[in-house]
C-alpha cells in the first residue's frame, strides 16, 4: 500500500466483536494496543497490562477479523531485557493470531528487532512519544518538538529501518517531522497526532467513538458525531483517512 501511495487505516481493536465490525468497514490493520489497558482496564497508564492479557486479546481480535493485518503490543517488561527474552513473549502472540509485533523505542531496540525479524517475525517501530516511558517524560507529551529531539527521533527511525522494522507507528511529533521521516524511509509510516504526511494513520477505537471518558486529545476526532452506527462510524474514519482529510491542521500538533 505505502509503495502504491495508498493510505493505511488503522484502529486499535480489543476483541472479535468489534474487529468484525471494522473488517466490514474497510479497516486495513488492527491494532491490539496495550491502550487496553486503559480504556478497558481502566488503569491511568499502560505499565499494568500483562502478557497474558494482549495474548487474550489478540486470540480475541484474530478470531474476529479476516481481511485486516492484526498486530500486537508487546506489554511494558516483556522485550525489554533482551532479544531472547523478547523472541519468546513475540512467539506468544504470534501464536496467538497476531502477524506484526509492536515495541515501543529508538536505537537501543534495534539488536531486538533484528532477532525477531531474524527468526520470522515482522516488528513495528513506535517513536515520539512513549506511552510506556511515561514516568521517564513527566507526562503525556509530545516529543520531537526541539531541533536536538527531531534530529535524535531522525536518526532513531533511519537505525529501526535499517534494523528490518517493517512499519513505524509515530505519536505525537510535529507534523513536518513525521512528513520528513515518513519521505526518507522506506517502511511506511502510521501517524498518531504526527498529521497528514505519514503513510497511514492510528486512532485508539474508543477515543474515535467517543467513549472514553475526560477530554479528547487534540488529534482525536470523534466520528461517531453525525454517524448512523458504529460501522458507519468506522467507514468514515476509513474515508477520511484515504482521502486525506484526516487529519487536519486543528488535530496537528
Ligand atoms: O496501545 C496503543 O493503542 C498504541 C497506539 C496509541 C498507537 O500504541
Amino acid at each position: 500500500m505505502a509503495r502504491e501511495g495508498r493510505k493505511i487505516a488503522m484502529l486499535t481493536c480489543y476483541d472479535a466483536s468489534f474487529a468484525a465490525v471494522l473488517d466490514r468497514a474497510g479497516v486495513d490493520a488492527l491494532l491490539v494496543g496495550d491502550s487496553l489497558g486503559m480504556v478497558i482496564g481502566g488503569h491511568p497508564s499502560t505499565l499494568p497490562v500483562t502478557l497474558d492479557e494482549m495474548a487474550y486479546h489478540t486470540r480475541c481480535v484474530a478470531a474476529g477479523a479476516r481481511s485486516p493485518l492484526v498486530i500486537a503490543d508487546m506489554s511494558f517488561g516483556s522485550y525489554q531485557a533482551s532479544p531472547e527474552q523478547a523472541y519468546r513473549n513475540a512467539a506468544r502472540l504470534m501464536a496467538a493470531g497476531a502477524k506484526m509485533v509492536k515495541l515501543e523505542g529508538g536505537a537501543w531496540l534495534a539488536p531486538t528487532v533484528e532477532f525477531l525479524v531474524a527468526r520470522g517475525i515482522p516488528v513495528c517501530g513506535h517513536l515520539g512519544l512513549q506511552p510506556q516511558s511515561v514516568h521517564r517524560y513527566g507526562g503525556y507529551k509530545a516529543q520531537g518538538t526541539s531541533e536536538a529531539g527531531a534530529n535524535t527521533l531522525r536518526e532513531e527511525a533511519r537505525v529501526l529501518a535499517a534494523a528490518g522494522i517493517g512499519m513505524l507507528v509515530l505519536e505525537m511529533v510535529p507534523a513536518t517531522l513525521a512528513a520528513e521521516v515518513t519521505s526518507e524511509l522506506a517502511p511506511p509510516t502510521v501517524g498518531i497526532g504526527a498529521g497528514p504526511r505519514c503513510g497511514g494513520q492510528v486512532l485508539v477505537l474508543y477515543d474515535m467513538l467517543g467513549i472514553y471518558p475526560g477530554k479528547p486529545a487534540r488529534f482525536v476526532r470523534n466520528f461517531m458525531t453525525g454517524s448512523g452506527d458504529i460501522e458507519a462510524a468506522v467507514a468514515g474514519y476509513v474515508k477520511a483517512v484515504k482521502d486525506g482529510t484526516f487529519p487536519g491542521p486543528e488535530h496537528c500538533i
